[in-house]
């Protein structure tokens, strides 16, 4: 068993230097997640607490709209895109449900959601990760429809799925002292029903067609501006990091676990936890001024959005935070660049390049 651990870490770190980058035209993306990747699934989302929809979000993005985009401009996924020579996927509420925008991936990811389903309640409506993984199993009931059932899995088992949840059962549910969770587990027993709930849905997405999916970890929350609010002194909140760390760790045992099982899968663990520490520590040596505080200037443990009325800093690529909870923009460009180069390129991490002022 031992011996069997080891030959499969082996693997993984052969797929994760030697993944060549897919040919354009071919590549197909699906991606599941929170709003550090969502796209705007959560405006359709009538009752929904967690929206981006209005100003200052998207004051950076393209003609300066407020896209439903947690940040001010571009997400590392948006970024990502970009550098892989796609277009970044369509949110998946903003298709028809026959729309053929549905071959080339969607962007399931919603605002406020998590690996549990109760993480998040109180934003009224989010997609859950079980939400999204029906959604997705929708969208291959409508491929099939389109192309046959044996291209379809072709379509499904080659596209490549981007999966980042797990920030808000911690944030936005096991951290808030008035909900449930905190009180009733310990953390050895959350991050023991997070790490089971993720394996039957990461299985359930292999059951789909999924393949080649890879799991963004989580960074260091304990230094976002809303936890950090919690500290006499601004400072990290180390229990929260270490909490993180574990969590980290356990989804890459899972990973490593779960390719030694299912067939053909090649998933691997991005773990962007140390390359965030580094922007939050070191702003400066990124071009960055303020990493401790958010440019909206909206610090609260609770609320932390950027709304219409904040007072917002007059140089937003000086803040690797954006909002309480979220990096800003030019702080993505830093991070999506030295994911992509773990991910894609084949060499080591070169040191990130200042981002554009
Ligand atoms: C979570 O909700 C989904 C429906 O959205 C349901 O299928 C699933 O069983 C629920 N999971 C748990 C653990 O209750
Ligand atoms: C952020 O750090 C700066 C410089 O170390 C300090 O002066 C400031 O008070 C800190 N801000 C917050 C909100 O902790």
């Amino acid at each position: 068993m031992e011996f069997r651990g080891h030959i499969l870490i082996v693997l993984i770190v052969t797929v994760l230097v030697a993944l060549p980058v897919p040919a354009a035209a071919s590549l197909v993306t699906f991606v599941f997640g929170d709003s550090l990747t969502e796209v705007g699934n959560n405006n359709y989302l009538q009752l929904s607490l967690a929206k981006a929809n209005y100003p200052f979000y998207g004051i950076d993005f393209t003609g300066g709209k407020a896209t439903g985009r947690f940040t001010n401009g571009r997400t590392i996924g948006d970024i990502i895109s970009a550098k892989l020579g796609i277009p970044s996927p369509p949110a998946y509420l903003s298709l028809s449900p026959t729309d053929d925008a549905i071959l080339k991936g969607v962007n399931y990811a919603s605002g406020g959601a998590g690996i549990l389903n109760e993480t998040g309640l109180y934003f009224i409506e989010r997609l859950t990760f079980d939400d999204q993984i029906n959604n997705f199993k929708k969208t291959k009931e409508t491929i099939k429809n389109k192309i046959g059932a044996e291209a379809a899995n072709k379509l499904c088992n080659e596209a490549f799925y981007f999966i980042g949840l797990g920030s808000n059962d911690y944030v936005n549910n096991f951290l808030q002292p008035f909900l449930a969770d905190g009180q009733q587990y310990t953390h050895d027993e959350f991050v023991e029903l997070l790490i089971s709930t993720l394996g039957d849905q990461l299985i359930r997405l292999h059951q789909l067609g999924a393949r080649k999916m890879v799991f963004h970890g989580l960074g260091p929350l304990g230094c976002i501006p809303s936890q950090r609010v919690k500290s006499k002194r601004g400072i990290c909140l180390k229990q929260v990091n270490q909490w993180v760390k574990e969590f980290n760790s356990k989804v890459q045992n899972l990973v490593t676990n779960l390719n030694g099982h299912l067939p053909s899968a090649q998933m691997t663990f991005a773990d962007t936890y140390q390359d965030v520490m580094d922007l939050i520590d070191n702003p400066t040596a990124f071009g960055f001024k303020v990493s401790n505080t958010s440019c909206c200037n909206v610090d609260t443990s609770v609320g932390g959005l950027c709304m219409p009325n904040s007072k917002v800093c007059s140089n937003r690529a000086d803040y690797v935070f954006w909002d309480a909870f979220h990096p800003s923009d030019a702080a993505n460009e830093v991070l999506a660049e030295r994911f992509y180069n773990s991910l894609f390129a084949n060499k080591a991490p070169s040191p990130a390049p200042l981002p554009s002022h």
